[in-house]
């Protein structure tokens, strides 16, 4: 205790730093009083069974944290103990140091030796219906065989592999195999484009390259051999791909750098022991927008990342041996890291992978895998909650939903309406939800339910996990009052926190450390309740979320400004029913161009190719100029104005030229 208080006081002292931490105060405007408590079956059978005995566990956590971290991490296999739990010099954290372990060992080989050897481990469904299952016996096979491969094309340990693939086992196996060798996986979501894969790929300085001809989306086919061709031909330090056929479609093979997944795995040894690897040996890098234009290469290690998705998995989702889990999110994204592949299968659990778009061919898909495939709990995003909402009752209605038992969401916040629509037509009013906050940066859930023992409230990600130091905080560092608006911060380190941002030391001190000395920040805005329950607000820097990706405004303006006939972009949000938010673009030309509906269309398909198609922006907007402060900053909070309500009603006393606003507000120019 008497450590906690002085870092406290520390930060007060020292206060606001930094310059992530807007002006404005945040006002949350949302009232909510409805409370679920736990059914008294579920929490009869559940790990952890009452409020109170949450904060039993939470209390002892924060009384001993080093102890409490040590006796999770004991449940794993360590080929080697570790000497010290933590060693916290902030912002550089060390867990379990001297200890030697592997994610892929801990993940397969652990359950080879009793039953689990012949259980489901993964039940993938192809877009066009086929399925397959991997027992935990076939896994451990194929991913010592991938490994093997990996080798055979000089993939060493502590080397960078890069994944471009679509949901197929074999990005799984891919993962695994990379955490049994050593090297550090660097997935890049199959949405991206070739702009935007080169840059990850070069920024984290990959080996190899892991990719399939194409893959099933809606009925056609994203070509993701192509889109890597055009990457590859800026990529100095990738020396080979594996290229996996999945859809049959032609591609181009080069010679010497190409090679096909079946026949390199077909004459690959099976047998390759789990490197025994440090503790804070890499695991994954995994980019994510910042609020400037360069992508983030969030980094894990593996010890402490480990141990927090295992532990995870198992309190919030109260994961045991008959249950068949589904997480819907795709494994680009940090959520398929921790939640579709690794906290499964640490767990024993069964983990099913879904390869297609939630409407094909009907928007009743998940409905129909839950039905066919008796899946019991169910882990996805508020904007597919939002779709769903809006395609109607009556596909979830047409199906026996009755295998659930547990419902989750994670991404960004849940709207009520949302959330209550969840658990009544998908829960049927029995299944508990467990809403989620995390980020890729911490690497695994922060604040959620526990389903057996928390009480919920739609819309409210409840309570910090035990062992997880959350707070909201004002600019001074104090604490918020109940109910006052502020900033989520984290107070003391936690197992699964990022270690840095890859290759940018400075920039990951600046971003997450910089504002409140010795805390975390986590760039979200939040708000705590009388009952100590966290309500987060959402970001308060200039990224977005938008259908639960997290996109920098700042590298949408790039993609803009990178097209010939752009002088000058912002780009904003604005709410939007389903995605949560919609992106409005304000673009200005260079002179000797004019605005037109074409146009439009040529600088949303450019975004597209930049970054990806999330990216694009729903709209587009002209303008001689863009509001700009004396020193030169968009200001973006006007243009959020407009982009809402068409109205401006803020100060403007710090703005250059009104005129410039005038034109905007008075709309289309062309
Ligand atoms: C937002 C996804 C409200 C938040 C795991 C965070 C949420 C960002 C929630 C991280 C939630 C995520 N309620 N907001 N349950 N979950 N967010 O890195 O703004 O893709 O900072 O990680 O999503 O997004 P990321």
């Amino acid at each position: 205790m008497a450590k906690k208080k002085s870092v406290r006081a520390e930060s007060s002292r020292n206060g606001y730093a930094g310059d992530t931490v807007p002006e404005s105060s945040i006002t949350s405007v949302m009232v909510e009083d409805r409370v679920f408590p736990p059914e008294s079956g579920f929490s009869a059978e559940a790990r952890v069974k009452s409020i109170k005995e949450y904060r039993r566990l939470a209390k002892r956590a924060a009384a001993d944290p080093e102890s409490f971290w040590s006796g999770i991490a004991e449940e794993l296999t360590w080929f080697r103990p570790w000497k010290n739990v933590l060693k916290w010099k902030p912002p550089a954290a060390r867990w379990f140091t001297g200890g030697r372990t592997n994610m892929s060992y801990n993940c397969l080989d652990r359950h080879l030796d009793g039953w689990r050897r012949t259980k489901a481990a993964i039940i993938w469904e192809g877009e066009p219906g086929e399925v397959r299952t991997l027992t935990y016996g076939q896994l451990h096979h194929e991913v010592s065989k991938f490994a093997n491969v990996l080798r055979s094309l000089g993939v060493k340990k502590g080397e960078t592999v890069a994944i471009y693939m679509g949901m197929v086992p074999e990005a799984a196996i891919a993962m695994l195999a990379c955490a049994r060798i050593g090297a550090m996986h660097n997935v890049i979501f199959g949405g991206f484009s070739a702009e935007a894969l080169r840059e990850r790929i070069n920024d984290s300085n990959a080996k190899a390259l892991i990719t399939q001809d194409g893959a099933f989306r809606r009925g056609t086919e994203v070509l993701l051999k192509d889109a890597a061709d055009r990457a590859l031909e800026g990529t100095p330090t990738i020396a080979s791909t594996v290229v996996l056929r999945r859809t049959g479609s032609d591609v181009t093979m080069a010679a010497g750098r190409d090679h096909w997944w079946h026949e390199l795995m077909a004459s690959a040894s099976a047998v390759c022991p789990a490197e025994p690897l440090d503790s804070e040996h890499p695991l994954y890098v995994l980019y994510t927008s910042g609020s400037t234009g360069k992508p983030k290469g969030i980094y894990h290690t593996l010890g402490g990342n480990m141990v927090w998705s295992y532990y995870t998995s198992r309190m919030v989702f109260d994961l045991r041996d008959e249950d068949i889990y589904w997480c819907t999110a795709d494994i680009g994204w940090v959520t398929g890291h921790a939640y579709v592949v690794y906290g499964p299968l640490l767990n024993g659990a069964t983990t099913l992978m879904y390869e297609g778009a939630p409407n094909w061919p009907e928007p009743d898909r998940f409905w129909d895998i839950i039905e066919r495939h008796r899946v019991s709990i169910f882990y996805t995003a508020p904007t597919a909650i939002r779709s769903f909402m809006r395609w109607g009752e009556s596909h979830p209605r047409r199906h026996d939903l009755t295998s659930l038992r547990l419902l989750g969401s994670v991404g960004e916040p849940i709207n009520p309406e949302a959330w209550m629509w969840y658990r009544n037509v998908i829960g049927g009013d029995r299944c508990p939800i467990v809403d989620t906050w995390w980020q890729t940066e911490t690497g695994g859930i922060m604040i959620a339910p526990l389903p057996g023992a928390t009480p919920t409230k739609p819309g409210s990600a409840t309570l910090p996990l035990p062992g997880i130091d959350a707070d909201v905080v004002r600019r001074d560092g104090t604490s918020c009052k109940p109910n006052e608006g502020g900033y989520l911060v984290v107070k003391s380190p936690w197992p699964s926190m990022l270690r840095t941002i890859y290759g940018d030391d400075e920039r990951f001190r600046k971003t997450y450390w910089s504002n409140y000395r010795g805390w975390y920040f986590t760039g979200d805005g939040a708000r705590r309740d009388a009952d100590g329950y966290f309500w987060i607000i959402g970001r308060v820097d200039d990224v977005v979320n938008v259908a639960g990706h997290r996109l920098g405004t700042a590298e949408i303006e790039s993609a803009l400004v990178s097209h010939r006939q752009v002088s000058e972009a912002a780009v904003v949000a604005r709410p939007d029913e389903i995605k949560g938010n919609a992106l409005i673009a304000f673009v200005t030309l260079k002179a000797e161009f004019t605005p037109s509906p074409e146009l439009k269309e040529e600088l949303r398909d450019h975004v597209g190719r930049e970054i990806g198609h999330i990216a694009k922006p729903e709209e587009i907007r002209f303008a001689d100029a863009l509001p700009k402060t004396r020193s030169g900053k968009i200001m973006r909070r006007l243009l959020r104005e407009i982009a809402v309500s068409g109205e401006i009603h803020g100060d403007m006393t710090t703005l250059e030229d009104l005129s410039s606003l005038e034109k905007l507000r008075d709309g289309e120019e062309e």
